[in-house]
């Protein structure tokens, strides 16, 4: 559809343009590509005065389990010279929690509010899944897989197919109302099978990438500056291998892929949908300009005036290989 509308200044016939931002994943309609991502956005509701909710296409609430969980110990963050590296420990209510007390307040925005579930074994997903069935006001389900399976000797669900068709599949038993999005891990060799398995498992969408397993360390002390040691790196620097990686999975798979990792201006979000992916979600930008989810709408809005292009839509997947 092409949104180029004419308006009238004066006696002028002035030629505004007004990209079409709207996208659509798994059957929702989002205002636009540019979702706030788990872990950054607590809840959404902490949000609320600091930006407009609703201008965004959606945002997905920190990861939730069965019973609360307090997190690591401090430092969680830290910055690197490049990036920055946090092991926070899965902090959250409980979900439980999340339907009584932070759900009927998120239920009445109008925008797409996910959910991002994780555990440590498949049953603990499918009982968190199990109660947020139930609940209203949630437009999909994101499941972390960047999670030791502590009945595999601590493996990671995402780093091997057969454990992550396994959970996938078990929490698709179980999903019945919502779309079913699988977030993968970048600490993987080849993100091609790994899309596949989660595709073939019953995922409705992928999302990619989570946090690059990093180490930080003080010389002086000759301790890592992490209160729990290893932890993720995400921001700008880690946006070259997201890239990459939305681009090898969104050829691997047939499914909608959602892109992130390092997003942070409008262009970013562009350079994204050329990968590949249907939407984007923006994480650690968050931490040095808070209201920068609904700054890259606009950016994203302006940067498509610039080149011309009526659509969002019309970017995605049209990255031209060099011969
Ligand atoms: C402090 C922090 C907490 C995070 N917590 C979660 C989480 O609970 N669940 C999850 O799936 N991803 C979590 N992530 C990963 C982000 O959602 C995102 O995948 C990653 O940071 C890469 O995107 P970015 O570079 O835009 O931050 C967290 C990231 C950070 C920085």
């Amino acid at each position: 559809m092409n949104n180029f509308e004419e308006s009238t200044s004066g006696n002028q016939l002035l030629r505004t343009n007004v990209p079409d931002l709207t996208t659509e994943l798994c059957g929702l309609r989002l205002k636009n590509p540019v979702i706030a991502s788990s872990g950054t956005f607590g809840y959404g509701l902490e949000f609320d005065k600091i930006l407009d909710l609703n201008a965004l296409g959606g945002f997905v609430v920190k990861g939730l389990s069965r019973e609360p969980i307090e997190g690591n110990a401090p430092p969680r963050v830290v910055e690197t010279a490049s990036g920055m590296l946090n092991s926070i420990g899965l902090q959250n209510v409980g979900v439980r929690a999340f339907v009584a007390d932070k759900l009927p307040k998120l239920a009445r925005l109008n925008t797409a509010v996910f959910a991002n579930v994780f555990g440590y074994a498949p049953e603990d997903y499918v009982e968190v899944l199990r109660i947020l069935e139930d609940a209203e006001g949630l437009a999909g389900y994101e499941l972390n897989v960047s999670c030791p399976n502590t009945k595999h000797g601590g493996m990671q669900f995402a780093s091997d197919p057969i454990l992550l068709a396994e959970v996938v599949g078990m929490a698709r038993q179980v999903v019945r109302k919502r779309p079913l999005i699988v977030k993968l891990s970048p600490n993987v060799t080849d993100i091609a099978v790994v899309a596949r398995a989660a595709e073939q498992a019953g995922a409705d969408a992928i999302s990619l990438v989570n946090t690059l397993v990093g180490l930080a360390v003080d010389a002086s002390t000759r301790r890592p500056r992490l209160g729990a040691n290893l932890g993720g790196l995400s921001g700008p620097a880690i946006k070259p291998i997201a890239l990459r990686m939305v681009y090898q999975a969104s050829q691997a798979v047939k499914v909608p892929v959602i892109g992130l990792g390092g997003i942070a201006s409008g262009e970013d979000v562009a350079e994204f949908l050329i990968c590949g992916a249907t939407a984007t979600q923006v994480g650690t930008a968050t931490f040095w300009d808070p209201r920068s989810p609904q700054r890259l709408v606009v950016e994203l809005s302006d940067w498509l005036a610039k080149e011309g292009v009526p659509s969002a839509r019309e970017l995605v997947g049209t990255l031209a290989w060099n011969d």
